[in-house]
């Protein structure tokens, strides 16, 4: 898929959807004591950014970037609109991503890209953190990309981030009773240093 053909398939599916539905992923929202009292936060691959705004009201210097033009525009906007000040960039991560020692957390959520986990590793600073949550393939609903290659193997999530000190990690999969508890997606938190 080329650049051009990635980001307007994303524009699409944003064109017709409304920020108000918007929230954090659990890996943050269930982990806000993790996050340091002042530092610089990035969302990436924010989509409407979710995120972003709970960083940004944590106290943190918050970015966030996505491919798509049209998600960036309406986090503007809901987040001018309510004074919540986040560092706005359409940016193709995979191309452009984060620079060495730029940023004291990073949260990844429902963004697959195997290439990208090292430069993320590298952009973290020294005691700096990563809060990732992705799709597994061991699901037990149909949310989540269709294409297995965007899916999380068992574990793997463990081994991409295998450099880095592991905090928390979570993974289900099709354990027990599978209409309660965190299904069809792991977390992980990892600090650098
Ligand atoms: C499933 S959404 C997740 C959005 C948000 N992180 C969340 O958890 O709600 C995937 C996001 O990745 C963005 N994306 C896909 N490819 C990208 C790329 N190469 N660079 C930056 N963002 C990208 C899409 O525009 C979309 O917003």
């Amino acid at each position: 898929m080329t650049l051009q053909t990635k980001a307007d398939k994303w524009n699409k599916i944003y064109e017709g959807s409304e920020h108000d539905a918007v929230h954090a992923a659990k890996v943050l929202e269930e982990n806000l004591h993790l996050l340091p009292i002042s530092g610089n936060a990035l969302d990436l691959a924010c989509g409407l950014g979710g995120n972003a705004i709970l960083l940004a009201q944590q106290g943190l210097e918050t970015s966030a970037w996505d491919i798509s033009r049209i998600a960036i525009d309406k986090l503007q906007a809901y987040s001018e609109n309510l004074s919540i000040p986040i560092q706005l960039e359409a940016r193709d991560v995979t191309v452009t991503p984060p620079t060495a020692n730029s940023f004291d957390i990073i949260v990844v959520t429902r963004f697959l890209d195997r290439t990208l986990i090292p430069h993320l590793i590298d952009a973290l600073r020294e005691g700096g953190l990563i809060f990732y949550q992705a799709f597994i393939k061991d699901k037990t609903g149909d949310t989540g990309p269709k294409n297995p290659d965007y899916r999380l193997a068992e574990n793997e999530l463990l081994s991409l981030f295998q450099a880095l000190q592991i905090i928390c990690y979570r993974e289900e999969g099709t354990v027990g009773d599978l209409k309660r508890g965190f299904r069809n997606e792991a977390m992980l938190i990892a600090r650098k240093g």
